[in-house]
């Protein structure tokens, strides 16, 4: 059913945790299962220095959130702004059909943060 690389996110996920020094946080939670996702991120100079997340979720909220944290690094704002849902799922190897929600919530959460980021930074610094 997973993909050897889903499976390898799940079980030795990257970059767990929150962030003390996080500048861009973002939260979202999936309508479809509840589940809940939160990235943090560390941006300097318009690039991602540093990503993290704490999902409270299924295993391919974790693998998404996993995977996603390590596409991020060292990424400008523009580049973060376009990665889609079908990134991490291709980076992922695929994820079975039922599951493809969970890659949208990482997407959904991804965009959070740098919504948050453009909030904290009105002036567009960093862009
Ligand atoms: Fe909820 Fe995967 S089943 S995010």
């Amino acid at each position: 059913m997973y993909t050897p690389q889903v499976l390898d996110h799940f079980q030795n996920p990257r970059n767990v945790g929150e962030m003390a020094d996080a500048n861009a946080v973002g939260e979202s939670g999936s309508a479809v299962c509840g589940d809940v996702m939160r990235i943090f991120l560390r941006i300097e100079g318009g690039v991602v220095q540093k990503a993290s997340f704490k999902t409270f979720g299924c295993g391919a909220a974790i693998a998404t959130s996993s995977v996603l944290t390590e596409l991020v690094k060292g990424k400008t704002i523009d580049e973060v702004r376009k990665i889609k849902n079908t990134d991490v799922v291709a980076m992922l190897g695929g994820l079975p059909p039922i599951k493809i929600h969970c890659s949208v919530l990482a997407e959904e959460t991804l965009k959070a943060a740098l919504d948050d980021y453009e909030r904290r930074t009105p002036s567009g610094t960093g862009k």
